[in-house]
């Protein structure tokens, strides 16, 4: 699969197999992820603890239930609904606190990982909601590693597809125009 497929066939994946992602896929996916545009440095924390995951979890769950927003209440009260969806790994993207642009260095290194993943065979999700599971539950931050002055801005689940779930409308894509 050359970079065009991958980027056509990448979309969301919201329902993963336990199945464990291999050692060397980890890695390219931190390598994608290091190879993308900058303008200041991140932090990358593979979570893949199982006992960390699920209250990280548990936390985004209740935090979108209590959150007052229509849109995250909507979700979490669709049947089955869990913001981690089962992934077997959550990278967690933190960037030095109050530095700029951390959102934008943080998603361009998501967004190549999101590809390279699909590019290796994997379903991927960019997700936000584990922050709300971060703010709920300030002891997982310790736990998961983040370094002393850095705050969690992303995160990309990472695991093997176990189909279609949960899935968002695509765009119309009618926002071009050119300038000749
Ligand atoms: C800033 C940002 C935050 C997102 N947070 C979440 C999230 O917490 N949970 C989720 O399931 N998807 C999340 N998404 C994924 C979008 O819902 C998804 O990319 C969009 O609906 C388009 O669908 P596609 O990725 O399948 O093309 C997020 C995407 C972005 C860019």
């Amino acid at each position: 699969m050359n970079a065009l497929e991958a980027i056509k066939a990448r979309k969301s994946t919201r329902r993963y197999k336990p199945n464990a992602v291999e050692a060397e896929k980890i890695e390219q996916l931190i390598s994608a992820a290091n190879n993308a545009p900058k303008a200041g440095t991140f932090h990358i924390s593979v979570v893949e603890n199982q006992a960390v995951l699920k209250s990280l979890n548990d936390a985004a769950l209740t935090s979108m239930k209590n959150s007052g927003n229509d849109f995250l209440m909507s979700r979490a009260a669709l049947d089955g609904y869990q913001p981690l969806y089962g992934a077997p790994v959550l990278f967690l993207l933190s960037a030095p606190e109050g530095a700029p642009y951390n959102q934008a260095n943080v998603s361009c290194a998501a967004a190549n990982m999101t590809v390279a993943a699909t590019a290796l065979g994997l379903g991927s999700c960019y997700v936000i909601a584990p922050l709300l599971g971060l703010q709920a539950k300030p002891e997982l931050v310790g736990k998961i590693g983040i370094p002393q002055g850095f705050v969690p801005v992303c995160g990309v689940l990472t695991g093997y597809s176990d189909g279609n779930a949960f899935e968002t409308a695509k765009s119309t894509g009618n926002n071009v125009n050119y300038c000749k």
